[in-house]
């Protein structure tokens, strides 16, 4: 494995925002994450995985050593009589696993076609689109502690999933995941529950729809939403949708009628942050060379030479508007340096 001294990490974003690692090494087979963490551990270093660096805003330069994630693959491991566990490698592209899984017959994550990152990334954040969770389909998790180097495998439970979130965000540094077990289905069930997706395959005319139809739905409404980040720098969803108490939706319900929500899993009302921006008016705002997305105002988008701090300066101006006109407070979703 070789070390390499003082990186820019812009080409390993989506974001492309300018920031060096003073450490930096690709992990391309198991025995490595070892090899680094010694490395690290010796020097009292702060440690990074960066897997494909799509949910990663650097605003400073990092200390430490980023261990870029390349491990790659996807194999059966067992099948059920109505499904299959797959183990899937920490640093594969997961798209291009979502379409190989579909290839395969193993069906269940369609809704999640075309989300930038790695597999070893999905389960820090829980990725999430169209009504459907990554935690839907995990099984477990295996991760190296980083203080120890011991293994530990999670279980789903273990996890702790939540919105957007899990033990793995909550604990940033700790945990370094080789690779994610997902039970899939080896029968075609979709999910077509979430609104967006219902209407979409509606417009296809499409009234049974396959796992291919959801899978292709799916990509259409993300290309006509979302900024391509191999065209204009972004990392998604710069903001969570903030859920709120019953009480305070009746609030405000009760002032703006029109507001988009949603019940929230775990209880409370999910509201539509992109409403919330959209309506303090920053749809398309461009501030320098950061601007809001036209067609999904939750991305930010780097037009080109912005910096982290430019970034977070828009963010903050956001974040005030909504504050100010709607009384809530957006959390930011990506993990910021
Ligand atoms: N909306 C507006 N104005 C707009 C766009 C949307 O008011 O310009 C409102 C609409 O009412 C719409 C609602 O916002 O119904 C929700 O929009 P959308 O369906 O695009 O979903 P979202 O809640 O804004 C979430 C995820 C996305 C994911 C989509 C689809 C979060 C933070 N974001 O966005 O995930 O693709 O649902 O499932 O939960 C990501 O995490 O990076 C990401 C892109």
């Amino acid at each position: 494995m070789e070390l390499l001294k003082k990186i820019q990490l812009a080409p390993f974003t989506s974001f492309g925002l300018p920031a060096s690692a003073s450490w930096f090494c690709r992990i391309r087979k198991k025995p490595e994450i070892s090899e680094a963490l010694i490395f690290a551990n010796r020097r009292a270093m702060e440690l990074m995985p960066l897997g494909a660096g799509s949910n990663v805003v650097f605003t400073r330069d990092f200390s430490g050593l980023v261990m870029k994630m390349e491990m790659a693959g996807i194999e059966k491991i067992d099948q059920g009589p109505e499904s299959v566990m797959v183990r899937i490698q920490a640093g594969q592209d997961w798209s291009s696993a979502v379409e190989y899984c579909l290839e395969q017959g193993w069906y269940g994550l369609e809704n999640l076609a075309m989300i930038p990152g790695t597999a070893g990334a999905a389960p820090v954040q829980n990725i999430g689109a169209y009504g459907v969770e990554i935690s839907d389909s995990l099984l477990d998790v295996q991760a190296t502690e980083t203080s120890t180097g011991l293994e530990k495998n999670f279980s789903a439970e273990q996890c702790a999933f939540g919105y957007r979130t899990s033990r793995f965000k909550r604990e940033p540094g700790r945990w370094i995941i080789s690779s994610i077990t997902l039970r899939l289905h080896s029968s075609p069930i979709v999910d077509t529950s979430y609104k967006a997706l219902a209407q979409k395959l509606e417009d296809m005319q499409i009234k049974h729809p396959t796992p291919q139809d959801v899978y292709r739905a799916v990509c259409t409404i993300r290309s006509t939403k979302l900024p391509d980040p191999s065209l204009v720098g972004n990392v998604g969803s710069f903001f969570t949708n903030p859920v709120v108490s019953d009480e305070k939706f009746e609030e405000l319900r009760k002032q703006h009628g029109e507001i988009p929500a949603f019940e929230a899993d775990h209880g409370g009302v999910k509201i539509a942050a992109a409403w919330l921006i959209d309506t303090c008016g920053f749809k398309a705002y461009e501030k320098g060379p950061v601007g809001v997305h036209g067609a999904q105002p939750l991305v930010l988008v780097n037009n080109g030479g912005a910096t982290g701090k430019q970034v977070l300066a828009l963010a903050d101006e956001i974040r005030q508007a909504v504050k100010n006109r709607f009384g809530i407070v957006l959390e930011y979703e990506p993990r910021i340096i």
